[in-house]
């Protein structure tokens, strides 16, 4: 259940207890003050148990007092619902119903004030009645005195039986299992409103199934230049140039080239050449005309991008563009040595011109 409706229905509980504790309080006062009360206490002279009496009240006029003001904060604090203000709440329910509980004993023995011990024994006689009352619903058994009535016939070796009825709690059980039986048929395999197992199981699986698939895509749409990672899946890599030749080409030329935007199939990289720096440098732009394109494309949308970028690296479209920035060596590469020798011949002959 909502917590907060627990919560409030607590806070609803102690509000009526504190009520009714606050009305059962007023009328003791008035029973106090009334002429009846008088009487009773005269008639009772030099007894002690009044005087222990008087000092409850006294306990009690105090302790109600003091209980309002505990529950009050507890009960406009509550903003938000924890479970321990829940057992905070509980546990004050539970003070507050044992306190009504004990409060109207008080009472009634305040009523009872001119009675005597004695006096109790008809209630004890009036309980016991009461209880055997219950077994005898319950259990529907023929009191011991009548149990003539039942005895069977049969004995072996002075053992005989009584021909007593079902127990109506286990006969009125037995109704119930019918009728949820019935029910149950009725529900699963003749209207079938509710699922069977086996087609509630397959339900929670594509349910899972999808939870599962969109917190996939939701993670994949959390790359970012630090998470990005080289796309190899050929869906991945001509997605990519999709959108580059969609977006990239005007400044990059078909195949990465470069025109007004550098060559991006060399080794050289203004702003470095590493997934990550490639990734960034297409999500935050950079100057000279290269602008941020993180409000164009989603996250997934830039690391394709950036992968088919990182895929056409030594493809030598024609026409490139001079290399522009720093060497990049790939890492882990075996042909790194080499590109950078023949980056580096390169580089030389551009000195030279
Ligand atoms: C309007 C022209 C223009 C467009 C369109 C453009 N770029 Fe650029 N791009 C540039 C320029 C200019 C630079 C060089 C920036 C500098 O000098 O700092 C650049 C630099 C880059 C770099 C860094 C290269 C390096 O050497 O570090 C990458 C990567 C890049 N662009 C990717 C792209 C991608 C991907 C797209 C399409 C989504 C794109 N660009 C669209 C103009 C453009």
């Amino acid at each position: 259940m909502e917590k907060s409706v627990i919560f409030w229905a607590l806070v609803v509980t102690a509000f009526v207890l504190l009520l009714s504790i606050f009305s059962l309080g007023n009328a003791m006062k008035v029973y106090i003050k009334s002429d009846t009360f008088k009487q009773k206490v005269n008639k009772i002279k030099e007894n002690n148990t009044l005087k222990t009496l008087l000092l409850l009240l006294a306990f009690v006029a105090t302790s109600t007092g003091t209980f309002a003001q505990d529950a009050a904060p507890a009960v406009e604090e509550a903003s938000f619902y924890t479970s321990t203000k829940i057992y905070i709440l509980l546990a004050i329910d539970l003070a507050l119903v044992a306190f009504l509980v004990y409060y109207r004993t008080f009472f009634n023995k305040l009523i009872h004030i001119d009675k005597k011990e004695e006096d109790e024994a008809p209630v004890q006689e009036f309980v016991k009645e009461r209880a055997s009352k219950l077994t005898q619903i319950l259990t529907d058994t023929v009191p011991v005195e009548e149990e003539e009535s039942i005895l069977m016939d049969h004995e072996y070796d002075g053992i005989q039986e009584l021909d007593n009825n079902l127990p109506p709690w286990w006969i009125y059980g037995f109704y119930l299992s019918i009728i949820a039986g019935v029910l149950y048929l009725l529900n699963y395999h003749v209207f079938k409103i509710s699922p069977l197992q086996e087609e509630a199981y397959q339900t929670e699986v594509k349910e899972a199934k999808i939870a599962v698939d969109l917190y996939l895509k939701e993670q994949a749409l959390n790359v970012d230049e630090n998470s990005v990672t080289v796309l190899t899946d050929d869906v991945d890599i001509s997605k990519g140039r999709m959108l580059f030749n969609q977006y990239c080409i005007a400044c990059h030329k078909e195949g990465g080239g470069g025109d007004v935007g550098p060559n991006l199939t060399d080794d050289y990289w203004i702003h470095g050449g590493t997934i990550n720096d490639v990734f960034k440098t297409i999500k935050y732009g950079a100057q000279n005309g290269m602008k941020s394109w993180k409000d164009e494309l989603n996250p997934v949308q830039m690391q394709q991008v950036a992968s088919y970028i990182k895929s056409l690296r030594g493809t030598n479209p024609p026409n490139a563009k001079e290399p522009q920035g720093d060497l990049y060596v790939e890492e882990g590469t075996a042909e790194a040595e080499t590109t950078e020798e023949a980056a580096v011949e390169v580089a030389d002959t551009l000195n030279v011109e």
